[in-house]
């Protein structure tokens, strides 16, 4: 059993940087933001670091983690770029995608990162923190959300301490995560992309860029995405969707010009909408109602992903 640690935020900065890689380059795992949500980071070629990763969040092993790296180059000494990964890379790195390629054999990555899969999910994230301290620790970091598994993810450092207090022993505090909901994983063949889980990135930008269809889901493809078969972002409330007015015992979250407890964005923007999400699921888990509503959400744009992440929370 680990010994429960006590937890430091610190404001991003040089300082906080260096120790943080100190950390890493340790086998500790560090809650670090990125422009999508915060994660548990921690050196992806190192087995008692993933393991520490795991344990940390109460994750089941089988769930494989997402790889983060500050560079092309890097990416492609862990894994094998297609003609089609290429074009994405090139058009959305550094950003909130995440490819599943095939992993090299001469990548050096924890095979716990993997989960037993002959793939490997990549991602150069934009958010300058996450990338400081892949550079600075000089190792490929995994990086789950940092929170407690099933539970609702964190855009700010105030939600990583909520959920992992005692098991991180720092947590890089950089305010707001900007997208609000997590990356877009794609996996790309050569005749189509099976988008495996909706995010900041489209099915209709991934079409565009890639010149091939978008099939939402795994296709002909045998192994789903672990992580995509549980209740996940789940509040330890009941949840209503597509709710247009709040019951006596619910705490609504509402979406444009309708009167609620929260609202996701008054001006009816999804991108808004993305970004307060999760931070509006923790205010409400925490009112005193004993339940929660939430408003209709379209489906237009990152809509998509909002909406994935809401049928989620109410499963
Ligand atoms: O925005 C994000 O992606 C955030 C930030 C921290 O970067 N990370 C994140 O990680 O959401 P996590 O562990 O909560 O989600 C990783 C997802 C899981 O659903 C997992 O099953 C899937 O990625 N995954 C990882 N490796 C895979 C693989 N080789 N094939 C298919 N799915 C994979
Ligand atoms: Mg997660």
């Amino acid at each position: 059993a680990n010994p429960a640690y006590s937890t430091r935020s610190c404001r991003y900065g040089a300082e906080a940087l260096r120790e943080a890689a100190l950390l890493i380059r340790a086998g500790e795992p560090v809650a670090v933001p990125t422009e999508t949500v915060y994660g548990l980071a921690a050196d992806a070629t190192d087995s008692h670091a993933v393991a520490a990763i795991y344990s940390a969040k109460g994750r089941p092993s089988f769930n494989p983690l997402i790889v983060h790296v500050s560079d092309r180059a890097m990416a492609e000494r862990l894994a094998d770029f297609s003609p089609v990964a290429m074009r994405l890379a090139d058009r959305f790195w550094p950003g909130p995608l995440t490819l599943v390629l095939p992993v090299r054999a001469d990548s050096g990555l924890s095979p716990l990162v993997m989960a037993g899969l002959p793939t490997v999910a990549l991602r150069l994230p934009a958010h300058p923190a996450m990338r400081a301290l892949i550079r600075e620790s000089g190792r490929p970091l995994a990086a789950p959300s940092a929170n407690r598994s099933g539970s609702i993810s964190p855009t700010r450092a105030e939600h990583v301490l909520a959920s992992l207090n005692g098991k991180v022993r720092m947590i890089l505090d950089e305010g707001p995560t900007s997208e609000g909901v997590e990356s877009t994983i794609a996996a790309p063949d050569a005749d189509e992309v099976r988008l495996l889980r909706p995010g900041p990135v489209t099915a209709a930008m991934l079409e565009e860029a890639s010149g091939l269809p978008v099939v939402v889901g795994n296709g002909a493809h045998k192994i789903e995405a672990p992580g995509q078969l549980e209740s996940h972002y789940a509040p330890s409330k009941p949840v209503r969707l597509n709710a247009l007015r709040a019951e006596k015992d619910e705490y609504l979250i509402g979406f444009g010009l309708m009167p609620c407890h929260i609202n996701l964005s008054p001006d009816a923007n999804v991108r808004e909408a993305a970004a307060s999400l999760f931070a509006a699921l923790h205010i409400a888990d925490a009112s005193a109602a004993v339940k929660i509503a939430v408003a209709p959400i379209p489906i237009e744009g990152i809509g998509a992903a909002i909406n994935d992440r809401l049928k989620r929370a109410a499963a």
